[in-house]
């Protein structure tokens, strides 16, 4: 165990168990929603589009992609909230171009931690522009009491306090995601 670790928060078993239901869960619900479009969803092409917002969301989309045994493509988008050294958001920037083919499909925006809720609000508006048939967002961690922008979380995997985290693709100035597990560091990990 690295020596800035301070204690696991969330078990890579606890981690494996809950993604696997989500991605259940998520393939249930979009295969539904496929069929009332009138098409077979382990056969119709391109009407499910899973966007992980990157990089936070890298490892937890990999897993999570792998839980839903149906007919998908993936979109990538960068953003970026917490620059360097930071752990307080300091607003969502895209730093890429948001996918352009989403109209009229099924879209799923997957994070990995909800904490304000601007990172969610900045691309699930421009996701709208485009007319997809719906859009769900999925969250590994949500922090309720961090909200400072208004956002629908319809898939969330664990409910967590406010205390900064790190692990499963969360990072503090770009270390730490390759954790399995979930981790809070001790305060002199913090520049
Ligand atoms: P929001 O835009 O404020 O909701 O923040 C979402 C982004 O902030 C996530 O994609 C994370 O990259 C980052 N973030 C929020 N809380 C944490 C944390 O506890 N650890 C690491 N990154 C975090
Ligand atoms: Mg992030």
């Amino acid at each position: 165990m690295l020596p800035e670790i301070d204690r696991i928060l969330i078990s890579r078993d606890e981690i494996n168990e809950r993604v696997s239901a989500m991605g259940k869960q998520l393939s249930a619900d979009l295969s539904e929603a496929v069929r009332e479009d009138g098409h077979d969803p382990l056969a119709h092409p391109d009407r499910v589009v899973m966007v992980p917002i990157l990089t936070g969301a890298m490892v937890f989309a990999a897993d999570l992609i792998r839980a839903m045994p149906m007919k998908l493509s993936l979109r990538l988008v960068t953003v970026s909230s917490y620059p360097g050294q930071s752990t307080e958001s300091k607003g969502a920037a895209m730093r890429s171009a948001l996918p352009p083919d989403l109209a009229d499909r099924h879209v799923v925006l997957i994070d990995d931690i909800l904490d304000t809720g601007s990172t969610l609000r900045l691309v699930s508006d421009l996701v709208s522009e485009q007319s997809p048939a719906s859009i769900r967002t999925c969250v590994l961690l949500d922090k309720p009491d961090r909200r400072t922008h208004d956002v629908a979380c319809d898939y969330r995997g664990f409910s967590i306090p406010d205390e900064f985290v790190v692990g499963y693709g969360l990072d503090y100035d770009g270390f730490y995601r390759n954790l399995p597990d979930i981790v809070a560091l001790k305060p002199d990990a913090f520049a």
